[in-house]
């Protein structure tokens, strides 16, 4: 039985089609400044990433302290970076992450890499931005299971943390709100700039092999752009899994319709990232696709209704991997030592579902 393609899908194809006007434009930006032409800038769908400037590193630093400090979760042992490890891409390359008590969650980490270009946060988008989505986490019991209570009164316990939150904010109090402001404030400098892909953006003609030049245009051409565009290539939409084709697997997580209460967006996610993809596997909220290979070929299928050859998906998937960037370079944290009123973890507390 041979399927219609669905509305959307044609809108879709529509956007891929604009896209492509734009598509391999050169704007020469070339400046004869006295001996030295200027690279010409490439316009396309994907682009370039631009790395952030700072202008408060006391916040970043304290920040990122939080973001590795377990003291943060009512076992002592998981941090933000426990799932979204900073030597892994930003995730925990697990099909789902696990939680407190072991407990085992639902859904796939994304990555916090670039997490700020996108549009909203979590898969259904239920956060507006990286600070209310921080405060999350440290709450939910299937996560780090510590109430913000809680959370907020074992920082103020700790010496050095009194300090440096007073040293950043100027309030009496450590409260919630700052805790989330600064983890926002580093999770915005954890972008990826200068992946090969940017600098073939730029101009350099050397950056991308053949192999990869001919996946970026298939991606192109067979309209993987229209979802997959913007410096993140994604986060710029909430697009329907399985637009053409159902998914093959569960379909009960309701998507973004938690979020609107609307039926037209059941199963619709926030489009991926896909810097860094080489990363960050395995693939889709589920965890479902173990390599991108795999990956690849179910966006081809259910998303465009297009079966790719071997050779095809390879050079698609060549093209993926020009899009890993520079990993944030920073140094570890050093966490201030807890005080003599600061609570005992508790790791083998028994969990309530
Ligand atoms: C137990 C594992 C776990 C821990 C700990 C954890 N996360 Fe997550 N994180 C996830 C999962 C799973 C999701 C996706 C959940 C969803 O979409 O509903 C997620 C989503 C996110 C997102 C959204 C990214 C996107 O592209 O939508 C950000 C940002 C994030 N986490 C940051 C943090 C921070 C900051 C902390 C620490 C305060 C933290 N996470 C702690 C597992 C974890
Ligand atoms: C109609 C929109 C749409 C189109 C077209 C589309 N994608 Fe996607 N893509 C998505 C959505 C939505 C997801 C997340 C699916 C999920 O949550 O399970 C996704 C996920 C992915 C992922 C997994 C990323 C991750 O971190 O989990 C890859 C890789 C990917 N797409 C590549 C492609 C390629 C290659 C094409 C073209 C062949 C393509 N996509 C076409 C919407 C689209």
């Amino acid at each position: 039985m041979k399927r219609k393609i669905p509305l959307l899908a044609a809108g879709a194809v529509a956007l891929v089609a604009a896209l492509a006007s734009h598509a391999g434009r050169i704007e020469d930006t070339a400046q004869q400044s006295g001996t030295r032409a200027k690279a010409a800038v490439r316009v396309e769908p994907i682009k370039p990433i631009v790395a952030p400037k700072v202008t408060n590193f006391a916040m970043v630093e304290l920040g990122k302290q939080l973001f590795f400090d377990p003291r943060l979760s009512k076992s002592g042992v998981i941090s933000c970076n426990s799932c979204h490890n900073l030597s892994m891409g930003g995730t925990d390359n697990l099909k789902a992450s696990i939680g407190h008590g072991w407990t085992p969650g639902q859904l796939n980490a994304p990555t916090v890499l670039n997490s700020s270009l996108a549009i909203a946060q979590f898969w259904d988008g239920r956060a507006d931005n990286l600070q209310q989505q921080a405060a999350g986490p440290i709450a939910n019991p299937a996560e780090m299971n510590m109430s913000h209570e809680l959370a907020v009164r074992t920082l103020e316990t700790i010496p050095g943390y009194r300090e440096s939150f007073w040293r950043v904010f100027r309030e009496d109090r450590i409260t919630l709100e700052q805790v989330t402001k600064a983890i926002a404030a580093f999770e915005n400098t954890l972008v990826t700039p200068n992946s090969r892909f940017d600098r073939w953006l730029a101009g350099d003609n050397r950056a991308l092999g053949e192999q990869e030049l001919r996946g970026y245009k298939l991606f192109k051409a067979s309209g993987c752009v229209a979802c997959h565009n913007g410096p993140a290539a994604g986060g710029t939409s909430f697009q329907k899994l399985g637009l053409v084709e159902p998914y093959k697997g569960d379909t009960s997580i309701p998507g973004r319709a938690a979020v609107t209460g609307k039926d037209a967006d059941r199963f619709k996610f926030k489009v991926p990232t896909l810097r860094n993809v080489e990363l960050t596997y395995p693939y889709f909220h589920d965890g479902s696709a173990k390599t991108l290979a795999e990956a690849v070929e179910v966006m081809g299928k259910i998303q465009l209704g297009r079966t790719f050859s071997k050779d095809e998906n390879d050079d698609i998937v060549a093209f993926l991997r020009t899009l890993t960037g520079d990993a944030p370079n920073f140094r570890l944290p050093q966490l201030p030592p807890s005080g003599p009123n600061t609570p005992e973890p508790t790791p083998f507390e028994v969990v309530k579902k």
